[in-house]
């Protein structure tokens, strides 16, 4: 096995304007198998014009993404989706008048077994799927909500189960862009409490304004400054890197 084919994703010289402004200039980074990477930046530095590249909401004019070796550049959003590249949709993906409950069970539907989304499909559930949905609801510290309404559980509670919809569908990579954006500080601890139990289990990319909520998750970290990837590498040495500390932290106290 050589180093690269644990590469699972890897976007190539990759290049994004709007009518002449270039949000993402040049940009090269990848992801390694099992490894939970941050990608950070100022306000319009360009990370969810890149994130969205990855997702495949956009499409680059330069440059190219690859998944696993393969060229996915143009290939649309849902055909990523079943190759194995999940994100979350902040908020747009949970059911609120469903049950908790509910929602991981829909979501484990969608993805495996699309066919079945008719109305007797929860009463054939089975002891697989229903061994799979306790242990998700474990694993998230759900369970205590399990039978709750989704519109009466906090932000940061949806925001966990949104993480769980996601993985419950065993995705190679799981994209968030900025999953702590409107909680609370110790909302954002629950949720890195989750994020930190998928470390070496799952590959994860987060995009986030600031390093100080990430810096103890992140194994590797890349820097954007208007629209260039300035640093990317382990956090450690990225943070100290000379133009990081040069172009980044100012920006961003
Ligand atoms: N659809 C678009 N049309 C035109 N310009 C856009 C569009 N999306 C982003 N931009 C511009 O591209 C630049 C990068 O924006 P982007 O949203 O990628 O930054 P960001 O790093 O995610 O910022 P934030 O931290 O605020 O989320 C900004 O100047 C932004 O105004
Ligand atoms: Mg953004």
């Amino acid at each position: 096995m050589n180093s690269n084919s644990e590469i699972i994703i890897k976007a190539e010289n990759v290049t994004k304007k709007f009518s002449g402004l270039v949000a993402v200039n040049n940009v090269s980074f990848s992801l390694k198998k099992n490894e939970v990477a941050g990608l950070i930046g100022a306000n319009g530095a360009g990370k969810t014009t890149f994130f969205n590249i990855l997702t495949g909401n956009l499409i680059p004019e330069g440059g190219k993404i690859f998944y696993k070796d393969q060229d996915i550049t143009k290939l649309s959003p849902e055909r990523r989706v079943a190759l194995g590249i999940m994100r979350t949709f902040q908020l747009a993906s949970t059911f609120d008048n469903l049950k908790v409950i509910d929602n991981l069970r829909l979501a484990y539907y969608k993805a495996h077994c699309p066919s079945s989304l008719s109305h007797t499909f929860f009463s054939r559930i089975d002891r697989i799927v229903s061994d799979k949905i306790d242990q998700s609801l474990t694993t998230f510290n759900l369970a205590k909500f399990a039978y709750r309404n989704t519109e009466n559980i906090s932000l940061g509670e949806k925001r966990i189960l949104e993480i769980a919809m996601a993985l419950i569908t065993d995705p190679e990579v799981l994209l968030l862009d900025e999953p702590f954006a409107g909680l609370s500080e110790a909302e954002i601890d629950e949720v890195l409490a989750v994020l930190g139990e998928q470390t070496h289990k799952q590959t994860i990319l987060i995009v986030e304004h600031k390093i100080s909520k990430i810096r103890d998750l992140v194994e590797r970290v890349g820097v954007m400054v208007e629209g260039e990837m300035i640093a990317a590498g382990k956090t450690d040495e990225v943070l100290n890197d000379p133009r990081v500390l040069k172009e980044y932290w100012h920006m961003v106290d």
